[in-house]
């Protein structure tokens, strides 16, 4: 029985037929086991010395099947590994990267050309108080002006800012009498518009406010020339037009150079060569007293401009709305400008 289990056992050439074996030799009714139930029949010096064969034909058989199994688990595994192998020269999938929103983008330039001419950034409160957004500027309660700039208001004394000038006030007290003042704030405003091609309730603004002695209007007009050529190019012109503001006097609106048909006149700067871009002017007196300083002592302008204007203008633009869409179609051509 020894011999023939044996060799049956060295021909099996895989797991399954391994297992079938050991079952026909040492299962519950294996061939060994039921010579080794037997014993019961044979005679008290028999037993033991059979006993001991059976036990040795066991231990061999069982020697075997371990060393065939062991076998065949190492193939198995060295079989899974091949055919787990990563092939490390395929080319890799291409990962969908974001790019930076084209009104951030317009943002970070702006901000550059006026940190490069040494404005420092400032940041004010989204959520703002009717006193910084309004009466510091200038606006007391029931002037007509509020009605330029409908409100999102949360309680009557707090609203969402309509504009970045209360960060005028902000960086005026901050900076506690002292100048020069020369910041720059971005940030994001809110108005009670109906949303449409060119307005919409939230919107992102950049203000400016220069302050020190003997600041003038031609420092303004100068200031802005400049911005306008680093933005938009070196043939680009300007133009002021008289306006009004509550927070500044006097106060002007600022023309440029239409780009779309370099001053001749066409549909987008309905035929008279300029396109408005911002507003501005010369800090009214009042407004610096409510900033703490001495308008007999101190001057200074102040600007505002939307940047989604200005962006619409760069890229020639047709609706506000596609920066807020977030349709890739649109955003992904502004990737790699
Ligand atoms: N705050 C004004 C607006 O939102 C713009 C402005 C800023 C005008 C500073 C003059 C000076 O329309």
């Amino acid at each position: 029985l020894r011999h023939e289990a044996l060799e049956q056992l060295h021909k099996v050439a895989d797991a399954a037929s391994l297992n079938d074996l050991r079952v026909q030799y040492l299962g519950k009714k294996g061939q060994l086991t039921e010579i080794l139930r037997g014993m019961g029949a044979l005679s008290a010096e028999e037993r033991p010395i059979i006993g001991q064969v059976g036990n040795d034909v066991r231990a061999a058989i069982e020697a075997v099947i371990a060393e065939k199994q062991d076998g065949f688990d190492r193939a198995a595994t060295a079989h899974r590994l091949q055919a787990e192998t990563i092939d490390v020269t395929l080319p890799g999938k291409a990962v969908n990267l974001g790019s930076v929103h084209p009104l951030n983008k317009v943002a970070q330039e702006i901000e550059d050309i006026f940190i490069g001419m040494g404005y420092s950034i400032a940041e004010g409160p989204e959520v703002e108080t009717d006193f910084f957004n309004f009466e510091a500027l200038n606006l007391p309660k029931n002037h007509p002006a509020r009605d330029m700039q409908d409100s999102f208001y949360i309680t009557d004394e707090i609203l969402l800012r309509t504009h970045t000038s209360p960060v005028q006030i902000r960086t005026m007290k901050a900076m506690n009498g002292q100048t020069p003042v020369k910041i720059i704030c971005p940030g994001k405003v809110y108005r009670r518009d109906d949303d449409d091609a060119t307005h919409s309730f939230m919107f992102n603004q950049i203000e400016g406010l220069v302050i020190g002695p003997n600041i003038r209007m031609s420092d303004l007009k100068g200031t802005l020339l400049q911005f306008v050529r680093e933005m938009y190019g070196p043939q680009m012109e300007i133009r002021l037009r008289p306006s009004f503001f509550p927070f500044t006097e006097p106060s002007a609106e600022v023309d440029v150079t239409c780009a779309q048909c370099s001053g001749k006149g066409c549909r987008m700067c309905k035929h008279t060569g300029w396109i408005e871009i911002l507003g501005c002017g010369m800090v009214h007196p009042k407004v610096l007293e409510h900033g703490g300083y001495d308008p007999n002592e101190v001057t200074g302008f102040a600007f505002g401009m939307g940047v989604e204007r200005i962006a619409l203008l760069k890229y020639d633009i047709d609706d506000i709305r596609h920066f807020y869409a977030n349709d890739t179609r649109f955003l992904t051509q502004f990737a790699k400008i």
